[in-house]
């Protein structure tokens, strides 16, 4: 039942992604101003509605890592990336822990994910750790989690300050952390 849920929430997004409406992700990630050889980590990243367009803006010199905890859209992605010739994407399967150096990341893409997320200073603890210095992670706000809760879990983890809004995009800075 789980799985027939997430489908069909999967099919939505195919079609949101092809109609525009309520927005196009490709658009929303054109706002981020995102550049070649940069690496991204999509966090949640569902059928990949981020994954290719940001793939597109960083070049073959960058890097997409593209996570998500449900082997169906993980092999989808792979599948599409390998169709379509998108050498810079890798896929992690994975509910929490990316596997990935420390502070190795330029952006981090949490879309449409955090309200799924049980234990969320876990995660962002995880994400912090991956997420360059002068790196960023960037939520968006949607009928799912208004922006008043965003900005209230992210600022309760003390990890990262927020840097900038566009349109329903917000973008937060890394935290120094005194050990
Ligand atoms: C609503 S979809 C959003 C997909 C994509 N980011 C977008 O905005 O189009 C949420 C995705 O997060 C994934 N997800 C939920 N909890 C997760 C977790 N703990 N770790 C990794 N992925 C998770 C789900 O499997 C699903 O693919």
């Amino acid at each position: 039942m789980k799985d027939f849920k997430r489908r069909i929430e999967y099919f939505f997004l195919g079609l949101r992604d092809k109609s525009g409406i309520p927005f196009k992700p490709e658009k929303e990630i054109n706002k981020l101003g995102l550049k070649e050889g940069q690496k991204i980590l999509d966090y949640g990243c569902g059928i990949g509605s981020y994954t290719f367009p940001a793939a597109k803006n960083v070049g073959k010199k960058g890097k997409v890592y593209a996570l998500d905890k449900q082997p169906l859209v993980i092999e989808k992605i792979e599948k599409r990336a390998k169709r379509e010739g998108f050498s810079n994407i890798d896929t992690i399967l994975s509910d929490r822990d990316t596997g990935l150096v420390d502070e190795s990341i330029d952006v981090i893409l949490l879309y449409g994910v955090l309200p799924e997320i049980e234990d969320k200073k876990s995660l962002l603890r995880e994400l912090h750790r991956v997420l360059k210095p002068n790196g960023y992670l960037s939520t968006r706000f949607c009928f799912r989690i208004k922006k008043e809760e965003l900005l209230e879990i992210i600022g309760r983890s003390n990890l990262f300050d927020l840097r900038e809004q566009k349109g329903h995009i917000l973008n937060f800075s890394k935290k120094k952390i005194k050990n």
